[in-house]
């Protein structure tokens, strides 16, 4: 099947509909064909497998997968900017990279193939949302060099839309141009959302009012709480769209409209494997773990068994015959240690968002008393429940630490913050505080 047939906006791709059979056939025919590009083309790799003594055609069943090295971010720092690229940089027809924190930016590029696949995929990954040809798309992804921007508007072009090309920030415009353009569509990191939400709210508009129907939320972990709570206040379904830029950008799972359970990994180009991330064994579907994908299509940037970081499980498919992810929990590097208890963010916000008087908005602020680690969550109270007298502010605050307690398994103080004064996020939301160090 050719992998680079027209995008249909009326009918599934075939690959949608195909088999497990087929799909499987298909997987191991690309695989194939990705390891000997990999090896032929990127260094890095024919040295590792040498080492190894591992050769593509080792590779003569999927579960061969399994015996290939991993691929990780210090990789492409370590190759930075070009070394891992498979295609000559004048081959290429875009650069994006992700900021990083610390230490270099990593650059992944594409060849005009790789552009149009992606534009596909996520011309796929729109509709299989609810999207449809002919909808308005606002698209408040931050346009650049991250992946969330670009990725979503030339998708969106491809299924037929109407984008408007937003990208984030300029807060009080967005709302007065949702408002005066009436998307159907808004994509959308969840907690930008909460900021518009906020900002619609100010402006005294009404968000049931609109016509918006659809947001396709992602690029930072959300709660199944997040997702209940926005799709009630902004009255739209609110689906998950997964992607990490390494691997492409937004669009390597989506959910599917007929199922909302967990984003449908597109499994006829990127192959998913969950293995422990410790020890890095595979393992099987259901276990939670690190989620590690093998590009399958992609010419510029060939990624065998990258970890993502990323915990989740795979799970059987149902809209589609492809297996879903289940929500991610968070980031291995997102996880909180307070008193030998793992703690990620998401278990945090879950709890908050339970409290119905508190708003979505939340920061985590780890500090250090003598040996012992301490969690302090900030809150806010709703706007409508602004004049609540003390007695019902304690009965809120001890209601989260109760949950938390009996939940999670810590306990944490609470600090009650002035409405609006949480800052709110334009992109990918900052929620961790980590003051120990600096105590
Ligand atoms: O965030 C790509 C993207 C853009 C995805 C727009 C969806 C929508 P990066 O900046 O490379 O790429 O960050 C990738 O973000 O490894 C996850 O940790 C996290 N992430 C992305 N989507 C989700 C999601 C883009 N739906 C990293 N749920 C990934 C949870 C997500 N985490």
């Amino acid at each position: 099947m050719d992998i680079r047939s027209r995008f249909n906006p009326d009918q599934l791709d075939p690959m949608e509909v195909a088999s497990i059979d087929e799909l499987r056939a298909h997987q191991l025919e690309r695989l194939q064909w990705s390891v000997n590009h990999a090896y032929n083309n990127v260094p890095m790799y024919k040295q590792r497998f040498d080492q190894l003594g591992l050769h593509p055609d080792d590779i003569k069943t999927l579960d061969d997968l399994a015996k290939l090295p991993f691929t990780t971010k210090s990789d492409l720092r370590d190759n930075y900017p070009f070394g891992m690229f498979a295609t000559p940089v004048n081959q290429l027809v875009r650069l994006h990279a992700s900021s990083g924190t610390t230490g270099k930016p990593t650059v992944v590029g594409y060849t005009q193939n790789d552009i149009d696949n992606w534009a596909n995929i996520v011309a796929r990954s729109i509709r299989a949302a609810g999207g449809r040809k002919g909808d308005i798309l606002h698209n408040a992804y931050g346009y650049g060099l991250f992946t969330g921007g670009l990725g979503a508007h030339y998708g969106a072009e491809r299924l037929g839309c109407t984008v408007i090309p937003m990208s984030g920030g300029q807060t009080e415009k967005q709302v007065r141009l949702i408002q005066d353009f009436q998307p159907d569509i808004i994509m959308v990191t969840p907690s930008y959302m909460l900021n518009l939400l906020d900002e619609m709210e100010k402006q005294g508009i009404d968000p049931l009012d609109l016509k918006l129907r659809l947001g396709i939320f992602g690029a930072e972990p959300w709660t199944q709480e997040l997702r209940r709570s926005v799709e009630e206040r902004a009255g739209i379904r609110a689906m998950d769209i997964y992607g990490l830029s390494e691997i492409m950008g937004p669009g390597v799972a989506m959910e599917c409209a007929e199922s909302q359970d967990g984003p449908t990994v597109w499994e006829d180009h990127f192959y998913p494997e969950i293995v422990d991330p410790n020890t890095g064994e595979v393992l099987p579907d259901g276990e939670m773990g690190e989620l590690v994908f093998t590009s399958l299509s992609k010419e510029a940037l060939p990624m065998i068994r990258y970890r993502t970081r990323d915990l989740t499980r795979l799970l059987p498919g149902t809209a589609r015959r492809m297996r879903r992810i289940d929500k991610i929990t968070g980031r291995s590097d997102d996880m909180m240690i307070i008193r030998g208890v793992n703690v990620f963010p998401t278990q945090i916000e879950e709890e908050v968002i339970k409290v119905n008087h508190f708003s979505e908005s939340y920061e985590i602020h780890l500090y250090r008393k003598g040996n012992m680690d301490g969690m302090e969550v900030h809150v806010e109270l709703r706007p409508e429940c602004a004049d609540f007298d003390e007695q019902k502010i304690n009965d809120a605050i001890n209601q989260l630490r109760h949950h938390v307690k009996s939940s999670v398994g810590i306990s944490i103080n609470v600090k009650l913050r002035e409405i609006g004064s949480i800052a709110r996020s334009e992109g990918k939301a900052k929620h961790v505080y980590d003051e120990r160090a600096s105590a």
